[in-house]
């Protein structure tokens, strides 16, 4: 078995990974993209952010997103769009424009219409609004939220509703997989779209984690039963677990157990419906240019063979 196949036997969740465009040239990689027993699911991890979708304003990109979303369909793959309102990978009309809160408000209705409407039908999910809160749990200053305040988050929400009723939206971010403020605050996040009589169908665990400190399976599963509780389905969707190089078998062996405590929080919680991770070989992972020093973090090394996690992962299943 596959680890999708394995996800998909328990009944009720996909097991899938992010990937990117430059990465579809290396046809070694490709192959095992297509595997569908093991990816059930895809993320396009950049080529549907506000920079690539819309460089320049009202002037719409869609070509490396759809590239992706093809994929998808062509292997009967799932996919989770990601993502349309953050405050990284913004163009700089978005970043230095000057703005009101009318104005901005219309470039961000504008800008989820036109991306949620040309996805229509191709998505299961989209991350709505990705990141908007600091560690602490409030706001995170951001373009957002300085020039609209809190509201850009469920018109966002009531925006993406109206251009595709039935595509899942989903409050997305990281540090929110275990209990404290910032869980605290997602957990308010989705109650302010709720109190606007808004939509808001998940939350989306990032789960870019460190070997060795990994929230324990108890506290992922308690922290996301605390978000079903609030009737909104759970997905983990950037599931990372690096290290500080150089890999050892004693890390990798923790990096198996670290993986297999997450996996087995969603299995174990009803409401989780899929485990994404951000992608699935060392040879591409976003880790080692982002976290100096630290990488190793995907189940499959940078030559396409399965590391212990990846026994880690379908155990859980
Ligand atoms: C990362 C991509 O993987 C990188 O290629 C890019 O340079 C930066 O963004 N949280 C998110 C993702 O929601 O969109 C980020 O993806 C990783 C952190």
């Amino acid at each position: 078995a596959g680890l999708d196949t394995a996800a998909a036997a328990i009944g009720k969740l996909y097991f899938g990974t992010a990937t990117d465009n430059p990465e579809l040239t290396d046809t070694a990689y490709v192959s095992q993209l297509n595997n569908t027993a093991d990816f059930g699911q895809i993320t396009p991890g950049n080529s549907q952010k506000w920079d690539a979708t819309e460089p320049s304003q009202n002037t719409f990109t869609f070509a490396n997103g759809d590239t992706i979303a093809k994929l998808a369909e062509a292997n009967g793959q799932k996919l989770r769009c990601h993502n349309l309102v953050w405050h990284n990978q913004l163009p700089s009309w978005v970043t230095s424009g000057t703005w009101t809160n009318a104005t901005l408000v219309a470039a961000l209705k504008n800008h989820i219409t036109n991306v949620v409407t040309h996805y229509k039908g191709q998505c299961y999910a989209w991350d709505v609004v990705n990141e908007a809160l600091n560690e602490d749990g409030t706001y995170r200053t951001s373009i957002w939220y300085e020039t609209i305040g809190e509201a850009y988050i469920p018109i966002a929400f009531a925006t993406a509703a109206a251009a595709d009723p039935n595509v899942k939206l989903y409050y997305n971010d990281y540090n929110i997989e275990y209990s404290g403020s910032k869980a605290t605050g997602a957990a308010n996040i989705v109650k302010l779209i709720q109190s606007y009589g808004v939509k808001v169908d998940g939350v989306g665990l990032q789960s870019h984690f460190i070997v060795g400190s990994t929230p324990s399976q108890s506290n992922q599963a308690s922290t996301m039963a605390s978000y079903t509780a609030l009737g909104v389905e759970v997905a983990i969707t950037e599931l990372d677990i690096r290290m500080t190089l150089p890999s050892t078998d004693a890390l990798l062996a923790q990096q198996s157990t670290d993986y297999s405590s997450t996996v087995g929080a969603c299995v174990e919680t009803k409401g989780c419906v899929g485990i994404t991770i951000w992608d699935w070989t060392d040879k591409y992972s976003w880790v080692p240019s982002t976290f100096s020093g630290q990488g190793a973090a995907c189940p499959w090394d940078a030559n396409f063979v399965k590391k212990p996690a990846y026994t880690g992962i379908l155990t859980a299943l």
